[in-house]
């Protein structure tokens, strides 16, 4: 019961691990592509390559329309030279993509084509890999705009099929052909707490407050990197505000920042499942004192997985232990975390809303006891913007057992891929 006394960690007097500062972890820490509405394959439509062909010239903004007359002219396709074959991936990307696009899948030099838009590079796996397949449909079929790019990238609802869509994309797969990057169908959502196994490259700012006890929020800024194929730097930086007791005075300031290396150990496609592991440090930054730190430097080793279920839902588990260099100021601590949740889109195209329930547990190894605590944390992570690059969570964070002196907490997140864009694009 050493730190009890000194106000630190998990919380009690300095009001739960929410965002920190007391030490508690607080908002998970890994980030989370909002889990891809998968598109079912449905069969394709026409039959008639030239019905296709005349319909592609006449859908789109005018800048597609454009576009499409040029790409399907005799001046691409010099007399004597095969128009594609539209029944396979080629010939799709040949006839529809390739003017922009390119053969190599790099995108051609702007200089000729009549846009200022940069164009993609489907050969750079970082870039290529972490789209799932369903979002690369839904901008091949609606037009860059459904996802906040820009409207020169056309809409081939009117000229492709579906089944002929996802044959295209499969076809952009085959630019990156490294299988070592883990794809982004298995990045799950998000939880609050709970680490995921997928690398990302992301800044979170999550908040927690105490709805009960005594007076206690917190913040913390967790920025992530990722660091080749199946690496991820990160950095977590507590901050909060606190009282020793209801009523008492706040105390406020900068918790025990936390550093972290992550590297993915196993993952298939196929299966829907990505295993990590990851060590992290958390220095002893915040003051002691105050109860913002534990005073001493705190290693902490764990293993996450994530796993996919059918109807877009799916399961984390994070397990690890905390193993303080001075246990006198912080206990020796084994903890397990799951998560299931599911995500749901508005209308077919729409936003992502990924209702998720958490189960927290810690054995704590004090001088003279173990403590074991469960907390439950149900919540809901949504995107707020168009390219869905940026999303909140709520969720509220409630006590299973050992319930006096452990409070409430309403928590929040703001999540920012930024690798998919700036904080302001795409909305
Ligand atoms: C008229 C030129 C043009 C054509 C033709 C074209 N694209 Fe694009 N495409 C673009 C541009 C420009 C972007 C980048 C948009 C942005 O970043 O705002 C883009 C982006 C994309 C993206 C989004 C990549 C990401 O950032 O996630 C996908 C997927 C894509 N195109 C697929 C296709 C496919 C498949 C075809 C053919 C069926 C095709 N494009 C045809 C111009 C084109």
């Amino acid at each position: 019961m050493k730190r009890r006394a000194a106000a630190t960690r998990s919380g009690r007097p300095c009001g739960g691990r929410v965002a920190g500062p007391c030490g508690g972890r607080v908002a998970g820490r890994s980030g989370g592509r909002v889990g891809g509405a998968s598109i079912g394959r449905v069969a394709g439509r026409g039959r008639y390559l030239w019905q296709r062909v005349a319909i592609f010239a006449v859908v789109g903004t005018a800048g597609s329309f454009l576009f499409v007359a040029a790409a399907l002219s005799s001046a691409w396709y010099p007399s004597g030279q095969q128009a594609p074959d539209l029944s396979t991936p080629k010939g799709l990307y040949d006839a529809g993509c390739r003017y922009c696009h390119a053969d190599d899948g790099r995108g051609v030099d702007l200089s000729t084509v009549a846009f200022n838009t940069p164009l993609p590079d489907f050969t750079d796996c970082s870039f290529a890999t972490r789209e799932p397949d369903a979002d690369w449909f839904i901008v091949t079929h609606q037009g860059g705009p459904i996802r906040g790019f820009d409207h020169s990238m056309p809409a081939y609802n009117e000229a492709y099929s579906d089944e002929q869509i996802n044959m295209v994309v499969d076809y952009l797969r085959t630019f990156c052909a490294d299988d070592r990057w883990p794809r982004g169908e298995l990045n799950y959502p998000r939880p609050i707490v709970t680490e995921k196994a997928y690398p990302e490259d992301e800044l979170v700012f999550t908040m927690g407050a105490n709805v009960d006890g005594p007076g206690g929020v917190a913040g913390a800024f967790q920025y992530e990197k990722r660091f080749l194929a199946a690496g991820q730097f990160e950095v977590f930086v507590p901050i909060g505000a606190l009282q020793l007791e209801t009523d008492g005075a706040w105390l406020g300031g900068i918790g025990d920042i936390e550093v972290g290396y992550k590297h993915v150990l196993a993952q298939s496609l196929d299966r829907g499942m990505i295993f990590s592991g990851n060590l992290a440090v958390k220095l002893p930054t915040g003051d002691a004192d105050k109860g913002l730190g534990t005073g001493t430097f705190v290693f902490e080793p764990f293993v996450s997985a994530g796993f996919g279920l059918p109807r877009n839902s799916f399961v984390h588990v994070q397990t690890g232990v905390e193993l303080p260099t001075n246990t006198e100021k912080a206990d020796r601590e084994f903890f397990w975390r799951g998560v299931v949740g599911t995500t749901f889109t508005a209308g077919r195209f729409g936003r992502a809303f990924s209702p998720m329930v958490e189960i927290l547990g810690v054995t704590e190894f004090e001088d003279e006891q173990t403590v074991n605590n469960l907390d439950l944390l149900p919540q809901v992570q949504f995107t707020l913007n168009t390219r869905q690059h940026i999303m909140a969570n709520f969720g509220v964070r409630f006590p299973v057992n050992n319930t006096k002196g452990r409070p409430t907490q309403l928590i929040f997140y703001l999540l920012w891929e930024w690798f998919d864009g700036g904080f302001f694009d795409g909305w």
